[in-house]
């Protein structure tokens, strides 16, 4: 049997930095944070230089996989789809050091940096970036087959997707439901070709992808709460999950929308086709927090993230018109930025989605948000280590009841920055001080890691 993998996972905008060396072009994140003035990640860890001192740091932790992302427009030059030999070169670098620090390489093709000039042709709105991802997808493939057999089409389509059309405080910053659904289609659309090519080609190695999972608990048994939950079922996983692996988009929510109104005439047969024919290998799932829900009661659409944390503590607030609400449960613990922790969630939720979908998973993330004082020798961070350990026993004993778990991923392998919330909501097992020339201390939750993997 193969090793299980045990790993810490980063992303390409949230940690490379070096935003316009070697020939990088604009990404969508560059171009709206600098134009709304906001904390970016221009510099971030500054893993594009110091790369090969963190994956040695990965691998004296006792790790032996590492999950990233590609930076499209690092590797593709031009919209005539030009490649970047520059960009190219640093991920095989990068690949290379991989292998020779006994780390699987687990990459992504997108974590949300799409390049701005397809942003600006409408982004994920346009039919056209789905070929555009196709064509970079198929880059990849070819110039990176030889050292990556774990592949990911996309990270969270449901997180950027919702962020970016829905709720608006990611780029492009839009609130439109309309928006929200021809570009969650799109994406997921995006990820059928890219199997499809992947497949047709012959690499080696397995396709999947990541889901940002959210397991549905009801307030309670009634028939209302069991149909509020599937409403929410449908809106946090299941047109997500269901269309990548089953190659099913959830007819129930496809009735919903349609009787509310929405023109759904772009999802065309022949793109159906694609998607039900070419579903992943695996699923990868994130893990923060469950979702617990009640039946709609009354009032507008109502979505606000905390991205302030302490500040913006309680705020947090999902209400979706006609489907359901959430509610916090006042008996669990929350984070300064709202997260619950709720480690029962993962445990059920693999389960879940163990019987339904039958394919191999890895958590690909999984991790706890704290602003921590990093000026200190070590880094003591007890709250981490009891959220990881807590998560790792669910996810054994779902794997002891037969869920066929195969990797776990620590969010983040080092501090990087955290999107909206800035570099101060830190997730690393290593600490960064971005004040100090970006210096690297492991955290006491590095430590820990290390002895835990050694002792399974
Ligand atoms: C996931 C993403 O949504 O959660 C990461 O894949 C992200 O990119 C992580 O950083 C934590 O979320 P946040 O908003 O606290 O950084």
């Amino acid at each position: 049997m193969k090793q299980f993998l045990w790993g810490s996972a980063t992303a390409s905008y949230q940690c490379e930095g070096a935003w316009r060396e070697d020939d990088k072009l604009e990404s969508m994140w560059d171009h709206y944070l600098h134009e709304f003035q906001l904390e970016n990640g221009d510099v971030a860890s500054d893993f594009y230089h110091r790369f090969d001192e963190d994956l040695k740091m990965a691998k004296e932790g006792g790790q032996n996989s590492f999950r990233f992302s590609l930076s499209w427009p690092r590797i593709i030059k031009n919209p005539q789809g030009e490649v970047n030999e520059k960009g190219i070169a640093f991920y095989r670098s990068v690949l290379k050091a991989c292998h020779h620090y006994g780390l699987v390489p687990n990459v992504t093709i997108y974590h949300w940096d799409l390049p701005q000039y397809l942003e600006a042709q409408g982004g994920w709105q346009n039919e056209e970036t789905c070929q555009a991802f196709l064509d970079y997808a198929k880059v990849c493939f070819d110039y990176f087959h030889d050292l990556v057999d774990i592949w990911v089409t996309f990270n969270e389509p449901r997180w950027f997707i919702f962020n970016g059309y829905f709720i608006g405080n990611y780029p492009p910053g839009c609130h439109d439901v309309d928006m929200t659904i021809k570009g969650a289609f799109h994406v997921m659309y995006a990820s059928a070709l890219a199997v499809k090519v992947f497949k047709e080609g012959k690499y080696p190695g397995k396709i999947g992808i990541v889901h940002s999972y959210t397991p549905v608990n009801g307030i309670d048994e009634t028939v209302e709460t069991r149909i509020a939950m599937r409403y929410a079922d449908n809106y946090c996983n299941n047109w997500v999950l269901d269309t990548a692996a089953l190659g099913e988009i959830p007819i129930d929510m496809l009735g919903k929308l349609s009787s509310e109104g929405h023109d759904l005439s772009y999802m065309t047969p022949d793109k159906i086709a694609v998607i039900k024919h070419h579903t992943v290998d695996f699923i990868g799932l994130n893990y923060y927090a469950r979702a617990l829900v009640k039946p709609y009661t009354t009032g507008e659409t109502t979505l606000i993230v905390n991205n302030k944390g302490k500040e913006g503590k309680g705020t947090s607030k999902t209400i979706v018109k006609g489907w359901f609400e959430q509610v916090s449960d006042p008996n669990t613990k929350k984070t300064e930025w709202d997260t619950e922790i709720y480690p029962q969630g993962l445990y059920e939720g693999i389960l879940n989605a163990w019987h339904k979908y039958h394919l191999p998973i890895y958590i690909t993330e999984n991790g706890i948000g704290v602003s921590e004082d990093v000026t200190v020798e070590q880094v003591q961070d007890p709250y981490r280590i009891e959220f990881m350990k807590e998560h790792i026993e669910a996810i054994l004993k779902a794997k002891e009841e037969g869920a066929d778990v195969r990797g776990y991923y620590a969010w983040s392998a080092f501090d990087l920055y955290s999107w909206k919330n800035g570099c101060e909501k830190r997730y690393g097992l290593v600490a960064i001080d971005f004040e100090d020339q970006l210096k690297r201390k492991p955290k006491a939750s590095y430590y820990w890691y290390k002895d835990f993997i050694s002792k399974h």
